[in-house]
């Protein structure tokens, strides 16, 4: 297998000075981190910083210019890659930003498709678990909508059902309360603890909605569009009160007025 050091049992994912962009144009390079089992790592960062293509290099959709990832100790970078990625699928739920949903399809049948795809389980079996799934997102009762029928925080949760339907180990979240109301996309937070608390489920969760990261990151990656990387890992609350980069004060205090060169000169507090 690679010559990299085998990972500590508990990291589920590993990003080794990874390069991703489109045709030649890097849009992050040299990123490095490490997820561990249980965590919620939120991904922030402005818009067009890089956070949607990052996510789409650690589930295997682009192939990074440079650099490894490594998703439960499989490497889906190297020359191994459709192997590991065969073996990872499984185990993996994703929350796409935009569109989640076949539109032709009822929530239930969207909920069910993984599970035709990935299991020999008989049809009465999934039925059961479909509902059992939408349940948890308490849609249990619009198993026959079509999504176009749901609001924007259900299809959510549908979308949500669908990406827990195999149970995943890691699931990755790109803007899960995008264009909700703020009760809604608290509801969304509870949703995503709960699975996380009860379920062990690791998460990556792209989001720029500071009460999200609050109510649920253990860490946080923060992107920067002109660093082409990350400028700050770190707790929420270190990052909000003791990170000296102007540039992470000016996002956790929403003042952009940080970021001026005169805010630049004055001491950080802490
Ligand atoms: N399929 C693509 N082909 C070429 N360039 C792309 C593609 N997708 C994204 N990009 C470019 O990569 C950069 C990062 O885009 P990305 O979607 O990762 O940003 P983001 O941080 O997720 O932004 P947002 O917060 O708006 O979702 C942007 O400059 C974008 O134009
Ligand atoms: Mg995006």
């Amino acid at each position: 297998m690679g010559a990299l050091k085998p990972p500590a049992e508990d990291v589920m994912i590993h990003a080794e000075g990874l390069t991703v962009g489109y045709g030649e144009r890097p849009v992050l390079k040299d990123v490095t981190f490490t997820v561990h089992a249980g965590e919620i790592v939120t991904v922030l960062g402005g818009s067009g910083c890089g956070k949607s293509t990052l996510l789409k290099a650690l589930i295997g959709l682009i192939r990074p210019l440079r650099g490894s990832v490594r998703i439960r100790g499989a490497c889906i970078t190297g020359s191994d890659r459709e192997a590991a990625l065969e073996s990872i699928r499984r185990h993996i739920g994703v929350l796409f930003q935009y569109g989640a949903l076949l539109g032709s399809l009822s929530i239930a049948d969207n909920v069910a498709l993984p599970l035709e795809e990935f299991t020999d389980l008989p049809r009465s079996l999934i039925a059961d678990l479909v509902h059992f799934k939408l349940d948890t997102v308490g849609l249990a009762d619009y198993a026959h909508f079509m999504p176009a029928e749901l609001s924007g925080g259900m299809r959510k949760r549908a979308a949500l059902a669908r990406a827990m339907a195999l149970d995943p180990e890691i699931l990755f979240c790109d803007e899960p309360s995008a264009g909700l109301d703020p009760i809604t996309a608290a509801e969304l937070d509870e949703l995503l603890l709960e699975c996380n608390r009860a379920l062990g489920i690791t998460m990556v969760v792209i989001t720029h909605e500071l009460a999200s990261i609050e109510a649920i990151a253990t860490r946080c990656i923060m992107l920067d569009k002109s660093a082409q990387g990350i400028i700050a890992v770190g707790r929420p609350e270190d990052l909000k009160n003791h990170s000296a980069d102007p540039r992470v004060r000016a996002f956790f205090h929403r003042q952009p007025s940080l970021m001026r060169p005169e805010a630049a000169s004055v001491a950080p507090e802490g």
